[in-house]
């Protein structure tokens, strides 16, 4: 089998400036590089982890240093990995920089699947992870502003899905998939969850089947409102569709058109690989830059 390792920077609006663009494509470029890097020795697990390592450490995505706030000014996040029938995963964690790294922990060293809250932030801290340094000033800076509009009695639409959108301007959730020399099929998901989320929120991206999911099929990853993905089980639904031998493509297509119509359009996005290393990715937002690299060594860059 040819490895193939595939990675996103988030469904949204992505209304960037030309300096982001070429941001975003060089962080993207750069997780696919080095995640490709160990394809010959490693597994598609390594391909995911090391390529969403270096997502959340570029700041420019939502997860890791880039992670947005909750209504009180505080960052936590929710990760997920999926390989070989074990799941490993972290949802409210306050204190890793990487909660992929985390996840992966608990994937590897646990019995269980998910670790939340100040449980794992222990786990963090006792495996010797790396803390997380506080929000980035730009995610400051669009708290206070949103914040001080609100003691002025601006009228702001602040529904929990009109912040989530304003969120999505700028981007969301990571995500990964890959398959490995091996055949064997690895997703992962790692995000700062939603702008202004009440404290305690848990989205789609730590749970197998709505944020995340990899068996023999195929492997696919979630980005978007994490409330939507999990009602549909998005990823499960779309890897369901793989082991019917449905294209990656039309896979998508099928579940996001059970989304739109739903929950309306501006709401999620997604890439899926099968076991023959077909690759798609396919979004209802107005972007979801997203990429892959196989071993030609050909880096493809898409959806912005
Ligand atoms: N998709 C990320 C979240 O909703 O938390």
């Amino acid at each position: 089998m040819k490895a193939i390792l595939a990675v996103h920077g988030g469904a949204g609006k992505w209304a960037v400036d030309e300096k982001t663009y070429r941001d975003v494509k060089k962080v993207l470029e750069e997780a696919l590089v080095e995640g490709f890097r160990v394809y010959r020795t490693g597994s598609s697990l390594d391909m995911i982890t090391i390529a969403i390592e270096v997502l959340e450490n570029s700041g420019i995505f939502n997860a890791g240093i880039g992670s947005t706030v909750d209504v009180s000014g505080s960052i936590s996040m929710d990760a997920g990995l999926m390989y070989r029938n074990r799941a490993g995963a972290v949802v409210y964690a306050k204190y890793p920089k990487n909660p992929v790294k985390l996840a992966r922990i608990v994937l590897e060293k646990t019995d269980h699947i998910i670790i939340a809250g100040d449980a794992a932030d222990n786990l963090a801290r006792k495996m010797g992870l790396e803390p997380h340094p506080g929000p980035l000033p730009r995610t400051l800076e669009l708290y206070r502003n949103f914040m001080e509009k609100l003691r002025r009695g601006e009228k702001i639409e602040s529904t929990f899905k009109k912040s989530l959108e304003m969120w999505l301007n700028i981007g969301d959730t990571v995500g990964a998939v890959a398959i490995d020399k091996d055949s064997v099929l690895a997703a992962g998901a790692s995000t700062g969850g939603v702008f202004l989320k009440m404290p305690g929120r848990v989205g789609d991206s730590p749970i197998p089947g709505a944020g995340f999911y990899a068996n023999e099929c195929g492997a696919a990853v979630a980005t978007g409102i994490g409330e939507y993905i999990l009602l549909t089980h998005a990823t499960l639904k779309i890897v369901e569709e793989l082991c019917n031998n449905t294209l990656p493509g039309k896979a998508i297509e099928k579940i996001l058109n059970v989304i739109t119509s739903r929950f309306g359009s501006n709401t999620a996005g997604f890439i899926a690989l099968d076991k023959l290393g077909r690759v798609a990715g396919l979004y209802n937002t107005r972007a979801m830059p997203w990429g892959y690299i196989s071993e030609d060594g050909a880096v493809k860059i898409l959806g912005i």
